[in-house]
């Protein structure tokens, strides 16, 4: 990779500013100052900054996003509807969404281009913890609803697990599901007649949506994407 990218992608400066950085002599690589942005380097290279090792970037990336109502989370939409993957900088990177929100649902997703890590998080198998907020219509949600959402509620394509059910106020519902089933909350709420007015993900395994408002991003720290990793295991081994 060219000296130059190899600084961009690692996070010191822009292209342009990486370019310049090299051009007024700071860089040396193993140990002999470089003054050429194109000079070809490998992670296995001693890159450094003003005598500071640079890291070369990961291998893969992981961003978590607030998705807004109206955006798709499809990597790329047949009807040119705005797509999550439009709202995070992918840097050249081929980045997908881990799992399917509705468009109408807000709230956190991940995208990334790392395919281990998107299936461990999404395989039914891992049964990871996925946490909900759904605002009900259909008057004020009954403990025996609540009871009958905890315990599995029969949909057309079978009756869902067992889920954490909390009533956050007579309308307000925080759902914690351990399967993804397309539409699952809609359509688990409509089935004890209280439809969903409005539904967002507040939380994916380990991780919450945090401070991101709608429509913001941020890229995972290492320990923040270890933690994901880990939460098919332990989520499992409860
Ligand atoms: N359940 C739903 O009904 N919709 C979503 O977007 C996610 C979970």
């Amino acid at each position: 990779m060219r000296l130059q990218k190899f600084l961009a992608h690692a996070g010191v400066a822009s292209r342009r500013a990486s370019e310049e950085i090299i051009y007024s002599g700071r860089v040396t690589v193993d140990g002999r100052i470089v003054a050429d942005p194109a000079r070809d380097v490998t992670a296995d290279d001693d890159v450094r900054v003003d005598g500071r090792s640079v890291a070369p970037a990961a291998d893969t990336v992981v961003f978590a996003l607030n998705k807004p109502a109206g955006v798709v989370s499809t990597a790329k939409d047949t009807h040119r509807r705005e797509t999550v993957v439009d709202l995070v900088p992918a840097g050249g990177r081929r980045l997908y969404p881990v799992g399917r929100l509705d468009a109408e649902t807000t709230g956190l997703i991940l995208l990334t281009d790392d395919g281990d890590l998107a299936d461990l998080l999404t395989h039914p198998r891992y049964e990871v913890e996925k946490v909900y907020i759904a605002e009900v219509s259909g008057g004020p949600v009954g403990g025996e609803t609540v009871e009958a959402l905890r315990s599995g509620v029969q949909l057309d394509d079978g009756p869902t697990l067992p889920a954490g059910v909390e009533l956050l106020n007579p309308q307000l519902l925080r759902i914690t599901l351990r399967e993804g089933r397309k539409r699952q909350v809609r359509r688990m709420c409509e089935a004890v007649d209280h439809p969903v007015l409005s539904l967002r993900r507040v939380k994916l395994g380990p991780l919450d949506v945090g401070r991101l408002k709608p429509g913001e991003w941020r890229a995972l720290e290492a320990t923040e994407v270890d933690a994901l990793r880990a939460a098919p295991r332990r989520d499992h081994a409860r």
